[in-house]
């Protein structure tokens, strides 16, 4: 309704939405979640909520006209990707020139779409990271409350030892190996529990029957069957779906924001203008920083900081793909939850095992480099196209290809492997257009204060990975909510 006013408004709900969200309900504050994507929770007439990758439909993706998964085709054309119907599914890539930014859609943002890794950072890199953060009280609270609350688990090791699931990480370690690297397994937030009932037969498939990426069906504890189903239990949260901001601006007392609500076919059912008294924005690397950077050039928070938009980068993403021995097949019942990572320490990457779930063996073995390059990105406002621009090059991407290449390059020579070129398109073994961990825009202690109060407006926070400054070492999203449970205790202490 036009008009309304809240005691506080939450832009987006992934994981520092989220965390947000839940805070400010049990603390009894009135709080409206506003969520571009649906909520996904009806089925479609297939019984399921998400479809999975071998079968995209609808679901799958942001209004398009045809899947853009990041794996091509293996082995024979287009394996992965097909004409949908627009929609409003559940991952998008936003392009930029020269990189490609996934992210999810919906009520539980990435955590929809993710693979669930959830890593809590190397000590050192975190303090290098975020040096006024303190690291004490992150590692001994705020990290163990993370983990606790997004439910994150192991993967018990003799299962990990026997199954058929992962023989295609077994088959990457012992090839790493070879050449003298190490590996570590990785905790993760989908149920091992449910893994193996899924491999028993005892319940139904998920991680074993090729979902990720477009939705998990069962096993995954997201942020929509957790921090969000909590913050709405809490009896103060109300969540509000297919609802974009578009727009912030200043009342006498707080905020007002305008939010156009669309149908899932993406037509304009209402704009509605609510007012605050406390804004939280949530809406991830890409989202928040669009919302300010538009704010200070069209003149509505023209005082906001001028870092508004630095600092950004994609964490070091590369994927690459080798080629196997015919001797040494990875497996066709591959599980689609990534657990396994190759370390290398001299070149500082963790090359995650990624699942080339076909069906079919493909002898591919796929990884995700997370790598330490130090080069970042900016964001810049068209005010023409209304558009976020990205600055950022691929002669920057250079020293994560390298990174990569140096310790896969190994891999290769001691093993007599080769790369593969036909999985990314374009003829390429890596892939350094696209990234699935976007950091920074508003970034922590420059643009906000030390707990993402936004500098020069009182009552307006910014609480995603927006606050990273473009590189973390490992997967994102522990980092991103700790540091959000972190802010938001001291903003609830202080502010409200
Ligand atoms: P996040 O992006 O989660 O949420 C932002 C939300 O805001 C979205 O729901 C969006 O629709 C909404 N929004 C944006 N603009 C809006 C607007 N104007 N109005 C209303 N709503 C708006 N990380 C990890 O740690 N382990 C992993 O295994 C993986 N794997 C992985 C796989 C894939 C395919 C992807 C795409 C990503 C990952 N990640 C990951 C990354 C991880 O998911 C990511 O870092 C977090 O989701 C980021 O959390 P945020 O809170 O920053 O925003």
């Amino acid at each position: 309704a036009a008009g309304t006013h809240v005691p506080a408004i939450v832009v987006g709900s992934g994981y520092g939405a989220a965390v947000s969200a839940l805070r400010l309900g049990q603390a009894g504050v009135g709080t409206l979640v506003l969520e571009m994507g649906r909520a996904w929770t009806t089925p479609g007439p297939d019984g399921k909520v998400f479809c999975d990758m071998l079968n995209p439909d609808r679901r799958s993706m942001w209004f398009r006209d045809r899947t853009e998964a990041p794996v091509d085709g293996v082995l024979f054309l287009d394996l992965a990707n097909r004409p949908i119907r627009r929609w409003a599914g559940v991952l998008d890539r936003v392009q930029f020139p020269g990189m490609g930014v996934y992210v999810g859609r919906g009520v539980g943002g990435g955590s929809l779409v993710n693979g669930g890794m959830a890593v809590v950072p190397d000590r050192a890199y975190f303090e290098q990271v975020f040096p006024t953060v303190d690291a004490d009280e992150m590692y001994s609270t705020w990290f163990p409350l993370a983990n606790r609350a997004l439910r994150v688990n192991s993967i018990p090791e003799p299962w990990f030892e026997g199954t058929d699931h992962y023989r295609y990480a077994r088959l990457s370690r012992t090839l790493a190996g070879r050449a003298g690297y190490g590996t570590r397994l990785l905790p993760n937030v989908y149920s091992f529990e449910h893994m193996m009932r899924e491999e028993r037969g005892e319940a139904p498939k998920s991680a074993l029957g090729t979902e990720v990426l477009y939705g998990n069906n069962h096993g995954k504890f997201s942020l929509d069957k957790g921090y969000l189903a909590q913050a709405v239990g809490t009896g103060n949260v109300t969540i509000a779906p297919l609802h974009r901001v578009t727009r912030v601006t200043r009342t006498a007392t707080g905020y007002a924001i305008t939010a156009r609500q669309i149908t899932e076919d993406g037509t304009l059912v209402a704009e509605k203008q609510l007012t605050c008294d406390h804004l939280f924005l949530g809406a991830g690397s890409l989202g928040s920083t669009e919302l300010l950077l538009r704010a200070r050039e069209t003149g509505d928070l023209p005082d906001l900081p001028d870092e508004v938009g630095e600092g950004w980068g994609p964490n070091g993403n590369v994927m690459a793909a080798r080629n196997n021995n015919l001797h040494e097949p990875t497996g066709f019942k591959q599980s689609a939850i990534p657990v396994l990572a190759i370390t290398d320490p001299v070149r500082d990457v963790i090359a995650e095992i990624a699942p080339v779930p076909a069906g079919i063996e493909t002898y591919v073995s796929l990884y995700l480099a997370i790598t330490r390059n130090p080069n970042r990105g900016r964001f810049t406002y068209d005010p023409a196209a209304d558009r976020l621009d990205l600055q950022w090059t691929r002669a920057q991407a250079a020293p994560s290809v390298a990174a990569a290449k140096g310790l896969l390059d190994e891999v290769n020579a001691a093993n007599g492997t080769t790369y593969r070129y036909d999985v990314f398109g374009g003829g390429k073994a890596f892939a350094d257009d696209f990234c699935y961990h976007p950091l920074g825009g508003a970034v922590l202690d420059r643009v906000t204060d030390g707990h993402g109060r936004v500098r020069g407006y009182p009552n307006l926070y910014v609480t995603d990975g927006a606050l990273v400054p473009g590189s973390l070492g490992v997967n994102p999203f522990v980092t991103i909510t700790a540091l959000a449970e972190r802010n938001i205790a001291r903003v609830l202490a202080d502010d409200l």
